[in-house]
């Protein structure tokens, strides 16, 4: 039991995807899993174990943005024995190399958060994706033709920013992809805590020519990138 996360001691896989909105959760559970059960109700924010080809695992909603993601990625580590977490989202791109439905693998992160400043003061901490998942997500894109890049994201606190477009301009010159809002923390309580980290994106949107995946299509790439997660942890 945690906080947050009131489930039995055990109920928990050590592996866990993390997608940002409860209902995903759910329906990753119902369409990919057997033996579903739900382990938690608290907010709404679903976590379901279940087993993938034999293998256990979670599916664990966050809700948005740093703060909330990491009150649920922490109890998973540090009360429920989660080793392997990998956050699977959406994100918006300002790169010219990544395709709307394409899969942004992300290896380190940006980020405008005040939680680094908090934790590390002036020491600029680097937070980088496991490289053992990291490989094999590239690898296993190939292997299944899933479209898909290796890259740096913005995780940024706010979704509405004043600032935006100055902080579009500084992310694209130093070549970083897409925005988001969670990878961040993900890969900061993985260094913190000795687990592994990775986040795989669709690319929802794009902010340089303001075009957006229908919302109809989406639940497809979504799917995609699913089994790409699966694929990889279970390799
Ligand atoms: N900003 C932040 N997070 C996002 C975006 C965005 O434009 N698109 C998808 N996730």
């Amino acid at each position: 039991m945690s906080i947050h996360i009131v489930a039995p001691q055990g109920s928990i896989a050590e592996t866990v995807l993390l997608p940002g909105d409860p209902l995903r959760a759910e329906h990753i559970a119902t369409t990919c899993l057997t033996e579903v059960v739900r382990y938690n109700e608290i907010r709404g924010m679903w976590g379901f174990t279940g087993f993938w080809k034999g293998h256990r695992v979670s599916v664990q909603g966050t809700g948005m943005g740093m703060p909330s993601f990491s009150i649920y990625a922490h109890e998973l580590i540090k009360d429920h024995g989660a080793r392997r977490l990998v956050r699977i989202g959406t994100c918006g791109t300002m790169s010219e190399r990544l395709k709307l439905r394409d899969v942004l693998i992300v290896q380190a992160t940006d980020c405008d958060s005040g939680m680094n400043v908090s934790r590390f003061g002036s020491y600029q901490f680097a937070p980088t994706a496991s490289f053992d998942l990291l490989r094999r997500a590239y690898e296993k894109a190939i292997e299944l033709s899933i479209p898909a890049q290796v890259g740096n994201v913005f995780t940024s606190d706010q979704f509405y920013d004043l600032k935006g477009k100055e902080k579009m301009a500084l992310a694209q010159s130093v070549g970083t992809m897409a925005i988001e809002m969670e990878s961040c923390e993900l890969y900061t309580l993985a260094r913190l805590y000795g687990v592994e980290a990775l986040t795989l994106l669709t690319v929802s949107d794009s902010l340089l020519s303001g075009e957006e995946v229908p919302p109809k299509e989406r639940q497809t790439t979504f799917d995609s990138m699913v089994l790409l997660a699966l694929s990889t942890l279970f390799a």
